[in-house]
C-alpha cells in the first residue's frame, strides 16, 4: 500500500507535543528548530514522529496516529506509539548514550563503553525502532515521492526503506558532527557497518560542514572499503551510489526579530536589563549537554575574573542551561557540577552590590532570546557541535551588538570563524583571555563584527536550506 504524500519528513521528536493537565486535558505545544520553520515553504508534506510523552501517546491514540495540520503550515503529523521499552532502548541506550557519544567524542574510554549483552538487547531495539519508521514513511509515501530522514535516532530507516520502497527518493541528515573513522571504529563492526550501510541506503546523505562530510567519507572508505570520490563527492557500495551534501543551516533573521519584538520576550528583557544593570553582559545558552561544555565555560569565567581584576564588578555573566535529556544519570551529574561550579563563582566573587553570575537552569525561550537581546559578549564553547544556532542567533538579536568567542569545533565556525573569537574548547586560558579580547573591544568595534555575524548567520535560511535538500532529491 502507498501513501498519498509527495514529501513525508522523519525525525524522532517532532514538531508539536502534547501536555496532559491536571484535568487529563491535552494541550497541543509546537517545537522550534530549523526543520519546523523550512517545512513552512514546502507544499503539503506529512511529518513522522515518535510519540514521546504520556500527552503524545494519548493524542496519537485518540486521533489513530495521525494528527492534525501543524499552524501555519500544511504538514499533518503522525506519531507512533512504538512500545515504551524499545523506544526507550533505542533513544537512550543506542541514539542517546553511543551514537550521539561517538559523534561528539564523548566516551571516557578507560571505561566505557561497554557492548555486552544489555548493549545488545539496545540494539535490536534500535532496529525495531528504525523498522517501525521504515513501515510507517512507506505507508505514507506517495509513489516516486521524496522522503527526507532526520538525524543518529534514524540511520537505518533509509536502506529499510528502500527495501519497501525502491520507487522512493530518500535523504538523510545529520544535524551532529560525524566521528573520524579510528574514533567511529569504538562501535561493534557489525553495527558500524549497519550504521554507514542503512545511511547509504539514501540517495543523498547531507551534512552540516565541510568537516563533518569529510569525516562520513572517511568512515566509508575506511570502514567499509566503500569506493568514495571526494571531488564528486559520491560514495558507491554494493553496486549503488549515494551523493553527499553539505547544507549549513542559517537562521531566519526576520523571524526571529518579529519573535523578540513580542511582548513576553520585551517584559524580560526589561527585567534582565535590571539585574545586569549598566554593566557588560556575557551571555550563554544551552541545552545541557554533555558536549556543550557548560561547566568548563565556566571556569573560563572564573578565570577571567582572577587573571583579569579590572572586570570585577563591570560585567554579568548571564547563563542558561536548559535541562536535557534527564533519564540519563550522566545528563542529571552534569547539571549539578554546572549548578556546583555557579555556586563557587558567586562564593569567590560577588558583593552585595553585584551578582557577577545570573544561572538559570529552567527552560524558557522569551528569556533566552531576551538575553541575545542584552548579549555584549556570547559565548558559545562546546567540545564539539553539528551547528550552533545559539553563535547564529546571538549576533542577529544583540541590541548593541555583541563579539562571539566561539570553539573551532562548532560546525558554525566554518562561517563565523573570520569575524569570531576563535577558541579552544579545553582551553581555559585561551578561552578566558578570548573573553577578555571581547570585553576589551569598543562597543563600535563589537557592533561591526556582530554585523558581519548575523549576515553570515542569515545567509541560507530554514526555507531554503531544506528547498536544497529537495532540490537535490528531485
Ligand atoms: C540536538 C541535536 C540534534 C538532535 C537533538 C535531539 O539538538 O543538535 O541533532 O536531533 O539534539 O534532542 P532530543 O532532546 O530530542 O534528544
Amino acid at each position: 500500500m502507498t501513501g498519498s504524500a509527495a514529501v513525508v519528513v522523519a525525525s524522532n521528536r517532532g514538531p508539536v507535543s502534547y501536555a496532559l493537565d491536571d484535568d487529563g486535558r491535552l494541550t497541543a505545544r509546537r517545537g522550534g528548530g530549523g526543520l519546523i520553520s523550512g517545512l513552512s515553504a514546502v507544499g503539503e508534506a506529512v511529518w513522522v514522529c515518535a510519540a514521546l510523552t504520556e500527552g503524545d501517546r494519548r493524542a496519537a491514540r485518540e486521533a489513530g496516529g495521525r494528527l492534525g495540520l501543524i499552524e501555519d503550515s500544511s504538514t499533518a503529523v503522525r506519531m507512533l506509539t512504538i512500545d515504551t521499552t524499545t523506544f526507550l532502548r533505542a533513544y537512550n541506550g543506542v541514539a542517546n548514550s553511543t551514537l550521539w557519544f561517538v559523534h561528539h567524542l564523548l566516551f571516557d574510554t578507560p571505561s566505557v563503553p561497554l557492548f555486552d549483552e544489555r548493549w545488545e538487547r539496545e540494539w535490536a531495539a534500535y532496529v525495531d525502532y528504525n523498522a517501525a519508521f521504515a513501515d510507517a514513511l512507506a505507508e505514507e509515501a506517495a509513489p516516486g515521492g521524496r522522503v527526507l530522514v532526520q538525524d543518529y535516532h534514524l540511520t537505518l530507516a533509509p536502506a529499510m526503506l528502500r527495501f519497501r520502497r525502491p520507487d522512493l527518493r530518500i535523504g538523510h541528515f545529520s544535524h551532529t558532527p560525524w566521528a573520524p573513522p579510528e574514533y567511529f571504529r569504538v562501535l561493534p563492526d557489525d553495527v558500524a557497518t549497519a550504521v554507514l550501510e542503512g545511511v547509504l541506503g539514501a540517495d543523498t546523505a547531507g551534512f552540516l560542514t565541510e568537516r563533518w562530510a569529510e569525516a562520513f567519507l572517511d568512515c566509508c572508505a575506511d570502514v567499509l572499503g566503500a569506493q568514495v570520490d571526494r571531488e564528486d563527492r559520491t560514495v558507491t557500495h554494493r553496486g549503488r551510489t549515494t551523493r553527499i551534501g553539505v547544507h549549513p543551516l542559517g537562521v531566519d533573521g526576520a523571524e526571529l526579530r518579529d519573535r523578540a519584538a513580542q511582548p513576553d520576550v520585551q517584559s524580560r528583557v526589561a527585567t534582565l536589563r535590571e539585574q545586569v544593570d549598566g554593566r557588560l553582559a556575557i551571555v550563554r545558552v544551552d541545552r545541557t549537554e554533555l558536549s556543550k561544555n557548560i561547566v568548563r565555560g565556566l571556569e573560563a569565567y572564573r578565570l577571567l575574573l582572577r587573571r583579569y581584576p579590572t572586570w570585577l564588578g563591570r560585567v554579568v555573566h548571564v547563563a542558561f542551561a536548559y535541562p536535557s535529556r534527564h533519564d540519563l544519570p550522566v545528563y542529571r551529574e552534569y547539571t549539578a557540577a554546572v549548578q556546583r561550579v555557579a555556586h563557587e563563582i558567586d562564593d569567590e566573587f560577588g558583593t552585595p552590590g553585584w551578582q557577577p553570575l545570573l544561572l538559570h537552569v529552567q527552560d524558557d525561550l522569551p528569556r533566552s532570546l531576551a538575553a541575545y537581546c542584552l548579549a555584549d559578549v556570547l559565548l558559545v564553547n562546546p567540545l564539539r557541535d553539528g551547528m550552533n544556532l545559539v553563535a547564529k542567533e546571538g549576533p542577529v538579536l544583540s541590541e548593541r551588538g555583541c563579539a562571539l568567542v566561539l570553539s573551532r569545533e562548532a560546525g558554525a565556525a566554518e562561517e563565523l570563524g573570520r569575524d569570531a573569537l576563535l577558541v579552544n574548547p579545553f582551553d581555559l586560558v585561551e578561552t578566558a583571555d578570548a573573553l577578555h579580547r571581547a570585553l576589551s573591544m569598543t562597543q563600535e568595534q563589537r557592533r561591526e563584527v556582530s554585523d558581519r555575524l548575523a549576515a553570515a548567520a542569515t545567509a541560507l535560511p530554514p526555507q531554503q536550506w531544506l528547498a536544497a535538500q529537495l532540490d537535490d532529491l528531485a
